[in-house]
């Protein structure tokens, strides 16, 4: 579903040119005024309708900060009812995720993901290219702006799990992220898959109640994008990480993982 808000004017324009919308609105002028005085004759409790409909209109203005939050709530939990239907080991539900909107939570939130930031990206200028690297340290110095974070959670501790706990653990809750993440953005929403907080989990659980025994998997900051000009991102192609039979039998040879570095190792 894709959002046509932004292009609400030129829709606009090009609707009220139709014909017959012209030629209606040429004897809304005369033919309307009579019309409305006939319905209004046939509806006795016209008038406490309008009075009860100017209410909820000036109501809703005066409270409009609450509505746009609550539909804003409507929207992200929709979002993530779309996600959950990727898939989870044995559909067991074990997953959670916790919104955060409070503005002193997403304060502690950020300074988290600083301290993170300055330990774990700063020293690797190098791996990242330029592009990624740049847009990294950016969201580090704003990340106290998003109007919304999400972090996906799934039930026990994946360090302390096998290698197929883990994947079980970790493929139960990031199909459904990356999920979320489509469905915001085609409700015009963008996000950002993040997990530099990971490595100060343990004061995210306190700041916002997680248990000690859930695996924070993620935080998405979320917030309306501007712009529309999107483009695929660049990828090292699939043709050359696809391997037929056996690790490293390309269509054209190759599959060599040394070397590659950020951007795509472009
Ligand atoms: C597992 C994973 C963890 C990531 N963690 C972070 C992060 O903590 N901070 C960050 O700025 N970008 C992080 N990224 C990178 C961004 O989500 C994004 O992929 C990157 O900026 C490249 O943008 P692109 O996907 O549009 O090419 C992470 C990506 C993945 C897949």
């Amino acid at each position: 579903m894709e959002s046509t808000s932004r292009a609400f004017k030129s829709n606009a324009r090009r609707a009220l040119a139709d014909p017959t919308l012209q030629t209606a609105l040429g004897m809304a002028k005369t033919g309307f005024p009579l019309k409305r005085l006939h319905a209004i004759e046939r509806l006795p409790e016209f008038e406490a309708l309008r009075e009860e409909g100017k209410r909820i209109k000036n109501h809703t203005l005066a409270h409009l900060d609450f509505y746009l939050e609550e539909f804003e709530r409507k929207v992200i939990e929709q979002c993530i009812d779309v996600a959950l239907q990727a898939p989870n080991g044995g559909n067991l539900g074990r997953y959670h995720f916790v919104v955060v909107t409070d503005p002193a939570k997403r304060a502690g939130l950020a300074e988290v993901y600083r301290k993170a930031a300055a330990e774990f990206l700063l020293p690797r200028r190098e791996t990242y290219g330029p592009r990624i690297f740049a847009s990294s340290v950016y969201l580090a110095e704003h990340l106290h702006e998003v109007p919304v974070h999400i972090i996906p959670c799934i039930e026990g501790r994946a360090e302390q799990a096998g290698p197929l706990a883990q994947a079980n653990k970790y493929g139960s809750i990031l199909p459904a992220t990356w999920s979320l993440m489509l469905a915001l953005r085609a409700r015009g929403l963008g996000s950002a898959w993040t997990t530099l907080h990971i490595l100060y989990e343990k004061e995210v659980a306190a700041l916002l109640g997680i248990p000690e025994d859930c695996t924070q998997a993620a935080l998405l900051p979320v917030a309306y994008f501007t712009g529309t000009d999107f483009k695929p991102a660049k990828r090292v192609p699939g043709h050359e990480r696809t391997y037929w039979d056996a690790w490293g039998q390309t269509n054209g040879g190759g599959g060599d993982c040394s070397g590659v570095s950020g951007d795509a190792g472009r």
